[in-house]
């Protein structure tokens, strides 16, 4: 049985107090990048679902153990972040070695990128129905998929990728692994909530900072914004506003996943910039302003810290962190190795800033 740690904190108060969340959505990447980012993530998140979208990706146990004892080794000193890792499908995965990554505790999810989707998604998978075999063992095994739910062709129009992949895709999907968990990662349609909700139990949904917070035409305003560019693109204001009743309404459906996903300033702000918000040292902040703003606060916990952890049949973190409305503002930047990385919201007061954690 989960309970809540502490006492709901009504709209209006000052200061929030919830048991530690987890982020249940993270690109790390490696190297100097992963030594830059994971600080951050550190600071504010007991545990996390590392995506497995490296190049190249991380398709076997030996590479997702590697590639955690990377993540451990960045971790600043005294941290106890745990990287909870994936493994990252494609056509040639096999059944056994999904189980035995498992069974091992060595990855908690299988991720599907539907081939050429986004970011390093073009190792992923062509052909959903022909991954049965690999997905009725991980039904038997109890072991979640996560989905980056797009639908590829070019030819359908990219506000619309989201939608088709839904109707083409997942719904069969559901229909044909009953017993299948699975996670519809950074939702951002008001039709895919549906669908999870009428899903929910063994369907669930994560959602970002972003999402909550722009919607298409941010995108656009006064000139290219190329920082909010990620993938999922955001979608119109209704999509936001209908996200927005998700997370903040208490179903145990919706939990928290930042997508976190830093790129290179410069691969941005590029005629050809690639799809990614960083979010590292803002998420619970901008969570938190989101919960404020519609109300919510006294339902901010369940969302951040419990919702998720059941959906994976992990027990809920012991620590506290605390969130103070006393606003703060983000750095603009940070430095990782020779680059630099945009920050969501750098350089803008933030009501909310991080304080306390215990553990
Ligand atoms: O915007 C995105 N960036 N969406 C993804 O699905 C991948 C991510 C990345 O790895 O940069
Ligand atoms: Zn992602």
């Amino acid at each position: 049985m989960m309970t809540t740690l502490t006492a709901p904190a009504p709209a209006g108060v000052d200061t929030i107090t919830l048991r530690r969340p987890d982020d249940w959505h993270i690109h790390l990447r490696d190297g100097p990048m992963l030594a830059a980012v994971v600080p951050y993530t550190a600071a504010q998140f007991a545990r996390g679902i590392i995506m497995p979208n490296l190049v190249p990706p991380v398709t076997t146990p030996a590479a997702a153990s590697a590639y955690r004892e990377r993540i451990r080794a960045a971790l600043p000193e005294g941290s106890d972040f745990q990287p909870m890792m994936t493994c990252y499908l494609t056509d040639a995965t096999s059944p056994d070695e999904i189980e035995a990554g498992f069974t091992q505790g060595i990855w908690i999810a299988a991720k599907l990128y539907p081939a050429g989707a986004t970011t390093n998604a073009h190792h992923g998978v062509t052909d959903i129905p022909a991954l049965a075999p690999v997905l009725e063992r991980m039904e038997k095994i109890g072991m979640p998929l996560l989905i980056h739910g797009e639908a590829t062709d070019p030819a359908i129009d990219i506000f619309d990728r989201e939608a088709a992949f839904m109707e083409a895709s997942l719904l069969p999907l559901l229909a044909r692994h009953q017993g299948l968990k699975v996670c519809v990662e950074h939702v951002t349609t008001a039709e895919t909530a549906d669908i999870v909700r009428a899903h929910a139990g063994r369907v669930a949904a994560t959602i970002t900072p972003h999402h909550l917070m722009i919607n298409r035409t941010s995108i656009f305003q006064g000139g290219l914004r190329p920082h909010l560019y990620c993938l999922p693109v955001a979608k119109r204001e209704r999509h936001r506003l209908a996200l927005r009743k998700a997370a903040t309404g208490g179903e145990a459906c919706f939990f928290l996943g930042t997508d976190t996903a830093p790129h290179p300033k410069g691969a941005k702000e590029s005629a050809c910039g690639c799809a990614g918000v960083f979010l590292g040292p803002v998420a619970l902040q901008c969570y938190a302003q989101v919960f404020d703003e519609e109300g919510a606060l006294d339902r901010f916990e369940a969302f951040a810290s419990l919702n998720g952890a059941r959906f994976h049949g992990l027990e809920p973190n012991t620590g506290t962190v605390t969130l103070n409305r006393r606003a703060e503002t983000a750095p603009e930047t940070i430095r990782a190795g020779e680059d630099e990385v945009v920050v969501f919201r750098g350089g803008e007061a933030l009501p909310w800033s991080l304080g306390e954690v215990t553990r």
